[in-house]
C-alpha cells in the first residue's frame, strides 16, 4: 500500500512519517513537499535504513498539476493524506495570497488527480478487491462501505470554527466561521473536499485538530518560539493580555488519531481531534520559563523576559475541542498529558539547538543534498 503524504517535511507531516512507517511495516510513503521555509527534509534523517526504503521523497508543489499527475502515473497511490499548507496565522495576515494558492487550489489539484485515477465506471478504487475496482456505485456513497476504498484525508484545523466564548466546545456540527486568511483558506479547502464527496461520491475524511506541539515545530509558533527566545534571553512577545486560550495536543497523539481516521473513518465524515487541554497563552509561557530555568540552572531566565506586545489582528479568543465523536466511533484518546509532553518537547529543543539554528538560518539542506539530489 502506497500513501501519498503531502507536506511530509513539515512539523506534523514529518512526525507522521515516523509514526506511520513504524506502525505499518508493510506500507510505503511517497512524500511530496516543496520545502518552503517551514519544510525541512532533514527532519526525516532519523528514519532507519529499512524505513528509508519505504519512503520516497519528491520535491514539488501540490499546485503543480502536471507533477501530481506524474506521481499518480508512476506510483500506485492508495491514499492521500494532505498536510501540505501554509500554516502560520501571522503570515496569513501579512500576505494572504500564498495561503489561498496552496491551501485551496493545491487541495483541489490533489482531489482532481485522485478522482481521475481512482474513479472508474464501476466505482471507486477499492483496496481489498483483487482487481482493485470498487463494486460500489459512485452515486451511492453508502455502498462504499462494502469495500475499503482508497481515501483522501484532508488535515484541517479547529480554527475553521472561529472563536469560542468562555464556555462550550467545538463539535463537528459547529458552523464554520473562520476569521483569519489562514483559517478561511482551510475552511474553503474543507468545503471543496466535502463537495468532491457529495458530488462525485469520493471517499474522503476531514480531521480538525487543535494546537499541536512537539519536536520539529518551526520556531515561529508559540511554544518553540518561546523556548528559543528564552534560551537566548530575548524578549518573549505575548500578544495582548495573553489570556487567549488554546487546546494543546502532543503531536504524536495527533498522528495516532490521523491513522485511526485513515483506517476506519466513515467516508464523508469530519472528525475533531483534541484532548481537553486548554491553557491560557500566558500560562504556557510561564511554564516554559519555569521548566527551562530548572533544567539549565540559568537564573536570568525569568518572567522579566515577558513583553506584552500589540495583539494579533482578529485574534481568536478561545479554542476548545469536543473529541467525543472520534473517541466513541474510533476508540482514539490521547496518551500524552501536557506536563509530560511539554517536558519532552523542551528536552527535544534543548538537545537539538543545531536544528533550530539551521532552520532559522535556512541552512538546513545538508541531509537533503546528500540523499535526495534533485
Ligand atoms: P508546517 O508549516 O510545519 O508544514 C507545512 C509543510 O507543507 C512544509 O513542509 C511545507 O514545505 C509544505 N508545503 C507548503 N506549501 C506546499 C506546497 N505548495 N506544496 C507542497 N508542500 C508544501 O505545518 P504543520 O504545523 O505541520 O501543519 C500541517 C497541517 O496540519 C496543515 O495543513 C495545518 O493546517 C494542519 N494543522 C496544524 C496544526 C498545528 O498546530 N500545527 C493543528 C491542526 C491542523
Ligand atoms: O488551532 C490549530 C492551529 O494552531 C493550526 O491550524 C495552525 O496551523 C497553528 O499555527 C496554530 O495556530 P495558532 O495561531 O493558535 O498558533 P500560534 O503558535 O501562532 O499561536 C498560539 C497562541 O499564542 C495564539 O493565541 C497567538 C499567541 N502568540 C503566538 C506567537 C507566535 C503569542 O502570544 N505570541 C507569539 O509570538
Amino acid at each position: 500500500m502506497n500513501i501519498l503524504v503531502t507536506g511530509c517535511a513539515g512539523f506534523i507531516g514529518s512526525n507522521f512519517v515516523y509514526y506511520y512507517l513504524r506502525k505499518h511495516p508493510e506500507r510505503k510513503i511517497i512524500g511530496l513537499d516543496n520545502l518552503t521555509y517551514a519544510g525541512n527534509i532533514d527532519n526525516l534523517s532519523g528514519l532507519t535504513e529499512e524505513e528509508k526504503k519505504r519512503f520516497s521523497f519528491i520535491k514539488g508543489n501540490i499546485c503543480d498539476a502536471e507533477l501530481v499527475e506524474q506521481i499518480f502515473n508512476e506510483h500506485e497511490i492508495d491514499g492521500i493524506i494532505n498536510f501540505a499548507a501554509e500554516s502560520h496565522v501571522d503570515r496569513s495576515i501579512h500576505d494572504p495570497q500564498i495561503f489561498l494558492k496552496t491551501n485551496i487550489l493545491g487541495t483541489q489539484i490533489l482531489l482532481d488527480a485522485a478522482k481521475k485515477h481512482w474513479q472508474s465506471e464501476s466505482g471507486w478504487k477499492c483496496l481489498e478487491d483483487s482487481n482493485n475496482l470498487a463494486k460500489a456505485q459512485s452515486s451511492n456513497p453508502a455502498n462504499l462501505q462494502s469495500c475499503k476504498p482508497a481515501k483522501f484525508l484532508q488535515i484541517s484545523t479547529d480554527e475553521v470554527y472561529g472563536a469560542l466564548g468562555a464556555s462550550g466546545f467545538f463539535t463537528e456540527k459547529t458552523p464554520l466561521d473562520p476569521h483569519s486568511p489562514y483559517s478561511a483558506s482551510k475552511a474553503s479547502a474543507d468545503l471543496i473536499v466535502k463537495a468532491y464527496h457529495d458530488t462525485f461520491g469520493m471517499p474522503v475524511n476531514i480531521t480538525r485538530c487543535s494546537n499541536n506541539y512537539g519536536p520539529y515545530q518551526f520556531p515561529e509558533k508559540l511554544i518553540p518560539l518561546m523556548i528559543n527566545n528564552a534560551l537566548n534571553h530575548k524578549p518573549l512577545p505575548v500578544y495582548g493580555d495573553g489570556r487567549q486560550i488554546r487546546d494543546w495536543l502532543y503531536v504524536e497523539d495527533h498522528c495516532k488519531a490521523i491513522d485511526f481516521v485513515f483506517e476506519n473513518g466513515k467516508s464523508g465524515e469530519v472528525y475533531n481531534i483534541g484532548g481537553h487541554n486548554e491553557r491560557e497563552n500566558i500560562y504556557i509561557v510561564k511554564k516554559i520559563i519555569e521548566i527551562l530555568r530548572e533544567k539549565t540552572g540559568d537564573g536570568e531566565l525569568n518572567e522579566s523576559l515577558i513583553k506584552h506586545v500589540t495583539d494579533r489582528l482578529g485574534h481568536d479568543r478561545r479554542y476548545g475541542i469536543d473529541p467525543t465523536k472520534i473517541t466513541q466511533e474510533l476508540g482514539w484518546k490521547p496518551s500524552i498529558m501536557f506536563d509530560e509532553g511539554i517536558e519532552m518537547t523542551i528536552d527535544w529543543y534543548l538537545n537539538n539547538s543545531e536544528w533550530v539554528e539551521s532552520v532559522i538560518s535556512g541552512e538546513y539542506l545538508v541531509f537533503y543534498n546528500k540523499n535526495y539530489k534533485i
